[in-house]
């Protein structure tokens, strides 16, 4: 039986067998792939601990099911298109049976370089399909790949580094990035200095920057596969081993490195790939994102390729050489699927649509959204100017924790609404709930969105620290998966994502802790504390406006803000930088100390109307001071 869901009654029926006997439905799925050997049950869990285990003792390699099982069947189709930053530089296609090729080879160089299964691998790499290679052939080795997006700075390197105690790194000696060279070997060599379990760094050469290259430690990527077989055998995993570590902000303290395991996260990206974009043998895909993010990993790599799809990957930018780079891409490569954040549509809407014009977008069957609550007036510009108002706009919901899409419309199967990510996947058990746990049943709630049954690709921990993601995730609501979102469910039970509620902010569709910027901010000398909240902003969705009380003595405002963003940039990467910064006389605290959030998200977000009730503020004037000097620019 097909693993595809072809009509709207199928996805019903799926749905509902989903719920009720997710072993057999989750069961048959898995069947599809190779595995060493078959798991005993389907799934254990117990969400109070947690411990969630799928597919148990089942044995399987994830390469093997996208390298191995496609070498005879669809050896010659393409699975990677790549396109570089400069339209000039040439196309790079691997089939099926040249990226066989590389992940072995480069697998065999690790392995010559020290490492195996269940070492950390960090990559820090450009958009190339050598980042690819590099996290198959982790996976191929049973090695663990952290990857970290290529615009962190090298303290952000660093923690993640020590965090996960990695002995290799693998990187490049720059990126390119629209008309700017970055050089990330310079970075991981700062970050280095304050680490002490890397022992080979492989350096991909792709800017021809000048690099340092220290000997004993570092290496190029050309001489490390020099010599190395074609082939290389797949380390046997069990279906619970960890396959990666990805690092994401939370709420508090520093980012905390999600764990997902090989065996559930393989059934769970191929169900979502297919049924969610309706993949169809030789469709291209292209998923826009940067695979330092959880949709690269998901749905550039692990979902299309376990699917036999062909991937596109972009190293550049929207904007460059010009504003039409998408489309023209889209129309040079006959794209099928389009996949991205709405950040992009509402920055490339700007541009007006005379850009668009001269590509031909009939190739494009799905377009989809990700990362962030899509506006209507973006929705509407998305679906009628890309789409042609003839494909299917799905509105994916999901998280780093997730793994894969959670709710989402199925391309042309299930009806869409703007704005609405509309309806759960088969095997996803939303609920919405108050503030006390209580589950708001039937249409026309709101509340807080939870998960109430395990899912195969979830997270099982976060790395080195369980308790964390107990206490995370799955103390607030007993018994379910708290998601850290608002979320609405209509009157056709349809359900809207509302945002974070809790101190988590979405820069751009990139997810940030305001804790962590705030830590950033203080590290400046001048600065005596801050507060970080997020405001409404046209094109990022939201923009980062952080409050500061400082010492002045030398400084001027302009400068001390220039400053500040800096640190920011040094500390965390110039994505953390605030839009907006506030020098104010002091913070609105309870008389406990905390501060009033409430307060400054609604002078951030120029809401200055009604500013409640302030009587249990310490010092209730604060609020008139902070407002007579609000940045209200939009
Ligand atoms: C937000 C990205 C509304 C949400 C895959 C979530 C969304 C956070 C959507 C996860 C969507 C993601 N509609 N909000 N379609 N998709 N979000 O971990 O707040 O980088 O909790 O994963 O992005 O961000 P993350």
């Amino acid at each position: 039986m097909s693993n595809k869901i072809q009509t709207l009654s199928g996805y019903i029926h799926e749905y509902q067998k989903s719920v009720l006997q997710p072993e057999e439905f989750w069961g048959r799925i898995a069947e599809s792939f190779h595995w060493k050997k078959h798991w005993d049950s389907v799934m254990e869990w117990d969400f109070e601990k947690p411990d969630v285990k799928w597919f148990v003792n089942g044995k399987v390699n994830i390469t093997e099911n996208i390298l191995d099982r496609h070498l005879f069947t669809i050896g010659d189709r393409k699975a990677i298109i790549w396109e570089a930053n400069e339209p000039g530089e040439a196309t790079v296609e691997l089939t099926y049976r040249e990226l066989y090729e590389k992940v072995c080879q480069f697998s065999n160089a690790m392995k010559a370089n020290g490492v195996g299964k269940g070492d950390r691998v960090i990559i820090y790499m450009p958009m190339v399909p050598e980042a690819a290679i590099a996290m198959l052939a982790c996976a191929r080795i049973g090695a663990i790949h952290s990857v970290v997006f290529a615009g962190f700075s090298a303290t952000s390197l660093a923690d993640r580094i020590n965090d996960c105690q990695a002995k290799m790194v693998l990187t490049s000696d720059g990126n390119f990035r629209g008309s700017k060279a970055i050089p990330v070997k310079a970075v991981v060599d700062d970050a280095l200095k304050s680490c002490t379990t890397v022992e080979k760094v492989i350096v991909l050469k792709r800017t021809g920057t000048d690099v340092s290259m220290k000997s004993g430690l570092d290496m190029w990527w050309h001489d490390a596969i020099e010599g190395q077989a074609l082939s290389c055998p797949a380390e046997v995993m069990d279906s619970e081993d960890v396959l990666y570590i990805l690092y994401t902000s939370g709420s508090t303290g520093k980012p905390k490195g999600v764990v997902h395991t090989v065996g559930g996260y393989m059934v769970y990206t191929y169900y979502t790939f297919l049924n969610v974009f309706q993949y169809t043998a030789g469709d291209v895909f292209w998923c826009t994102a940067d695979v330092g993010w959880v949709t690269g990993h998901s749905y550039i790599v692990y979902g299309p390729l376990l699917a036999g799809a062909t991937t596109l990957m972009f190293e550049g930018v929207p904007t460059y050489p010009k504003p039409n780079r998408f489309w023209q891409i889209i129309d040079k490569y006959k794209v099928n699927q389009f996949y991205t954040a709405p950040t992009a549509i509402r920055a490339l809407q700007a541009y007006g649509l005379d850009i668009i014009e001269p590509f031909d977008l009939s190739s494009l069957k799905v377009i989809g959204s990700v990362g962030e609550p899509i506006n209507e007036e973006a929705w509407h510009w998305y679906h009628s100017h890309i789409g042609k108002g003839n494909c299917p706009l799905v509105d994916t919901w999901w998280q780093t924790e997730t793994g894969g899409i959670m709710i989402s419309a199925i391309a042309g199967i299930t009806p869409t609404k703007p704005a609405f990510a509309s309806l759960p996947l088969p095997g996803i058990q939303p609920i919405i709930v108050d503030a006390e746990g209580k589950e708001l049943k039937g249409n026309n709630v709101e509340g807080n969105l939870c998960i109430k049954f395990p899912w195969p690709s979830m997270l099982r921990t976060t790395w080195g620290d369980h308790e964390r993601c107990r206490q995370t995730y799955f103390s607030t609501y007993k018994g379910m998966y708290f998601t850290g979102d608002g979320a609405k469910r209509d009157h056709d039970g349809y359900i809207r994502i509302l945002g974070r509620v809790d101190d988590v902010i979405n820069v751009s569709g990139h997810r940030m802790g305001t804790a962590e910027i705030e830590n950033a901010i203080n590290e400046h000398p001048k600065v005596i504390e801050s507060a970080v909240v997020g405001y409404p902003h046209d094109v990022k969705g939201q923009g980062i406006y952080a409050y500061v009380i400082c010492d002045m003595e030398g400084r001027t405002e302009a400068n001390l803000k220039d400053e500040i963003r800096l640190t920011v940039a040094n500390i965390i990467g110039p994505i953390a930088k605030p839009d907006k910064i506030q020098i104010v006389p002091g913070l609105p605290k309870t008389r406990s100390g905390k501060i009033m959030r409430r307060i400054l998200r609604k002078v951030a977000s120029n809401d200055l109307g009604n500013m409640g009730d302030t009587s249990t503020l310490l010092d209730p004037d604060v609020v008139q001071a902070i407002i007579e000097t609000a940045d209200t620019a939009s």
